[in-house]
């Protein structure tokens, strides 16, 4: 648990951090400790929010590893940028993966963060809006970091609705029969290879009941993905339970959206399911319908996110009423090949919506980059079989998958977010990231929706 306090002097004795900033030409001096107090210096040219984030996170760290608990931070040096990158990173710097040893015990951080400037009552409400977004981020990682036989389809439902208990919003979920009696083919080819059954999650946040507009947010919630028939390698095999972080993302962002009553109407649709070998279960080469009542070609079981949530794109738009369309998934190894864990990547059909999210990204600090759709992309896709296939004739495997997904939006204003590569890291590369789940696209996500309420 974190407590965070705002005071203009700090606590006789608390042990307390301040930076210090030289130019990039200076040797870096690092640490000193005098007393309680820690001074911090390190080389800075011109301070970017995002170093903001990662010298809070390398702040807190300093006390983690002194094995202090309660301490300060001075955040005098940044007072002019938003208060939102200090708490991203003290919350995630802080953050340490929910693990299963038996000796396991939950800390209690008190902090002090001293040196800011402006009205008190307006730094809280800045303060307050952060950490709902940092508590997103956090649900977002222990989702994505939960072992496969702890966090099955069903469990995920219910963790979501333990979340929004008592909160404004509404959980339902649907079972495989209900699945089914809605003809989501596509999701159940992939949902009924595992013992596992599948499970659709919608959550509806109504923050502004004047309005007739809701956007969906779709996220990928594959809580086991083996590939199926089509089997992935032993070597790929270890990362078969980070597969849900489209659905992490989705639930990490109407949290805090729900939280910071922003004011705006968001439907967030999640299929859950495992993709795993059953004896019955589908191959390629096997033509399946679908809820929009497009039949696919299955050229790969592996490809298995396309499928399920173009289902649940449908299903945002004829059962929920979606105007517009947010579609998130670790969709595409191809993604990972690009952009490393760098950057994600996204396909829009909308310049205006395109524009808002550009705006969200800059608030957030995630990085993410539009690839282009043209025609011959699409016609990679075509089948002899069917409507469509869903795996591409001609590479291109981050745009095709996109270009699968959009062929089920109606054209409503889309955007499509491949975290395959961002949604989580072996080697973490910034101080506010930890091994394991990253919590990609849950701030950007809340800053999208925020945006567009203050229209
Ligand atoms: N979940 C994977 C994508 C993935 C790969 C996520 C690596 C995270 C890390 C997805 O279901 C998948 O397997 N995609 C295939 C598609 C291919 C068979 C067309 C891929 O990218 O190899
Ligand atoms: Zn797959
Ligand atoms: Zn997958």
């Amino acid at each position: 648990m974190i407590q965070l306090k705002v005071v203009d002097k700090v606590e006789e004795g608390r042990p307390f951090l301040d930076y210090h900033f030289i130019a990039k030409e200076e040797k870096e001096i690092g640490l000193i400790k005098e007393g309680n107090r820690y001074i911090y210096t390190t080389p800075v040219e011109k301070l970017k929010d995002t170093d903001v984030m990662n010298l809070c996170a390398k702040g807190v760290k300093i006390f983690r590893s002194a094995k202090i608990n309660t301490f300060a931070i001075s955040l005098e040096k940044f007072a002019v940028l938003p208060l939102y990158y200090a708490i991203q990173g003290i919350y995630l710097g802080l953050y340490e993966m929910e693990n299963y040893k038996s000796d396991a015990k939950e800390t209690c951080w008190d902090i002090e963060l001293c040196g800011l400037d402006g009205e008190y009552s307006d730094v809280m409400q800045q303060i307050k809006e952060a950490e709902e977004i940092a508590k997103g981020v956090i649900f977002a990682r222990n989702l994505v970091n939960a072992p496969s036989n702890h966090l099955t389809p069903e469990k995920m439902a219910e963790t979501i609705q333990n979340l929004f208990h008592e909160l404004p919003a509404e959980v339902e979920v649907f079972d495989e029969k209900q699945i089914k009696e809605l003809g989501m083919e596509a999701f159940l080819a992939v949902g009924m290879t595992s013992g596992h059954m599948p499970r659709l999650i919608v959550i509806r946040y109504q923050g502004n009941p004047q309005e007739k507009d809701v956007t969906a947010l779709v996220g990928k919630g594959v809580t086991c993905d083996t590939g199926g028939y089509c089997l992935k390698s032993a070597a790929s095999l270890p990362g078969v339970k980070g597969d849900n972080g489209g659905a992490a993302a989705v639930t990490g962002a109407l949290y805090a959206l729900v939280k910071n009553q922003v004011k705006k109407n968001v439907t967030v649709v999640i299929p859950s399911c495992e993709n795993r070998i059953s004896r019955d279960g589908f191959i390629p080469g096997d033509v399946i319908s679908s809820m929009s009542g497009k039949t696919i070609e299955v050229g790969n079981t592996d490809a298995e996110g396309r499928l399920i949530l173009a289902d649940a794109v449908t299903y945002a738009i004829e059962k929920e009423g979606a105007s517009r369309i947010v579609d998130i998934a670790t969709l595409t190894g191809a993604v990972a090949a690009m952009f490393g864990g760098v950057a994600a990547g996204t396909l829009s059909s909308d310049d205006e919506f395109y524009k808002e999210f550009e705006l969200a990204c800059d608030n957030s600090g995630e990085k993410y980059w539009k690839l282009p759709i043209y025609d011959e992309f699409k016609e990679m896709l075509n089948s002899d079989m069917a409507d469509i296939s869903n795996t591409s004739n001609g590479g291109c495997g981050t745009i095709t998958a996109g270009l699968f997904i959009k062929a089920f939006t109606q054209d409503l204003p889309w955007i499509h977010m491949d975290i395959a590569g961002t949604a989580w890291t072996g080697g973490p590369k910034y101080e506010y990231e930890a091994k394991g789940a990253t919590g990609a696209g849950v701030s950007t996500l809340y800053y999208l929706m925020k945006e567009s309420s203050e229209k």
